[in-house]
């Protein structure tokens, strides 16, 4: 496995990569969640290529990018072991130097969900993927139906801006008692690592009153809010039954439906989703025409 920081480094390591190449971006603090879409990469892929970046420009002011969790040795150990062929471990000054001003912008997909309430998130994600699919040139690139919205948004660019790659989104890891792995549980106390199950159960009450025939969208968004007002520790920020393809808020009867939420349990804010009514857990892949 070949680790390289520089651009000229990568570059001169892609060069000698069997095609399809498959590309995992993330930011590192891997979990069994990173690792799965790395075993999908490995199985459809000649190559894998893994980046490790903590990407200030998808962080608020307020938000977490000092204290967000690093641990690079442990990260390169466990991606030895999955039998990736390069890991790229870019510097904040390679990826924006001084007087960088070109963004990413990705404009419907943005506003609701997450965008609403992280106000420059996505453009900071749009605009670090494109950078590390210019210099990475996967054929494939695999993201995670944990982060729904970014997974959609991220389809929606590459078909934008005509990249020629497959985007794959494998399905959400889960601890044995619901919780969605995150990079960020590690900032949960026990009593808090308890109570975050209740983002799981919130959405898997609505997704069983889905399956029993229940089709109200606010109907769905109230089952939710009363399993989350049960858990003292936890805050709501939005609960939502959204439409698959624009994510824009439903009302009454839906055919199928992203549920999602984000949910403060003390200081630390968790996402979580199902999708209902489609047939399958993720979203179907992007696969580039020609
Ligand atoms: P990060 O949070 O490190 O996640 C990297 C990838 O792993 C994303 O595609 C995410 O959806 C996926 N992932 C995280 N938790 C998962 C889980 N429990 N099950 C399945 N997949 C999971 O997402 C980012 O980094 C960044 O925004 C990035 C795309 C790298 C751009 O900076």
């Amino acid at each position: 496995m070949q680790v390289v920081t520089t651009l000229e480094e990568l570059r001169r390591a892609r060069r000698n990569l069997a095609e399809p190449v498959g590309f995992v971006p993330t930011m590192g603090y891997l979990h069994e969640g990173h690792l799965s879409l790395v075993r999908m990469a490995r199985e459809e892929c000649a190559s894998v290529v893994v980046s490790i970046f903590v990407n200030p420009t998808q962080f608020g002011p307020h938000e977490d990018y000092q204290q967000y969790p690093r641990d690079i040795p442990r990260d390169l150990a466990l991606l030895e072991k999955e039998g990736v062929d390069l890991v790229w471990t870019p510097t904040p000054d390679i990826m924006y130097p001084e007087d960088f001003q070109t963004w990413v912008t990705v404009e419907q997909l943005t506003v609701p969900l997450e965008g609403k309430h992280r106000p420059g998130h996505f453009r900071g994600v749009t605009t670090v993927v494109t950078k590390l699919f210019n210099a990475v040139q996967p054929q494939r690139a695999y993201f995670g139906q944990k982060d729904a919205q970014q997974a959609r948004v991220i389809q929606q660019m590459v078909r934008d801006l005509n990249m020629p790659i497959a985007i794959i989104v494998g399905p959400t890891i889960r601890e044995p008692d619901g919780l969605a792995l995150s990079s960020r549980n590690t900032y949960l106390n026990p009593q808090e690592r308890r109570a975050a199950t209740v983002l799981y159960r919130a959405l898997q009450a609505a997704k069983d009153a889905f399956e029993r025939g229940e089709r109200d969208a606010e109907t769905l968004r109230r089952i939710m809010r009363e399993v989350l007002t049960q858990e003292p520790l936890a805050r709501v920020q939005y609960v939502s039954c959204a439409h698959p393809d624009t994510l824009e808020e439903l009302e009454g009867p839906v055919e199928a439906a992203l549920l999602s939420l984000a949910v403060f349990i003390g200081k630390t804010r968790l996402i979580d989703n199902m999708l209902v009514g489609l047939g399958r857990d993720t979203w179907p892949p992007y696969i580039p025409e020609g």
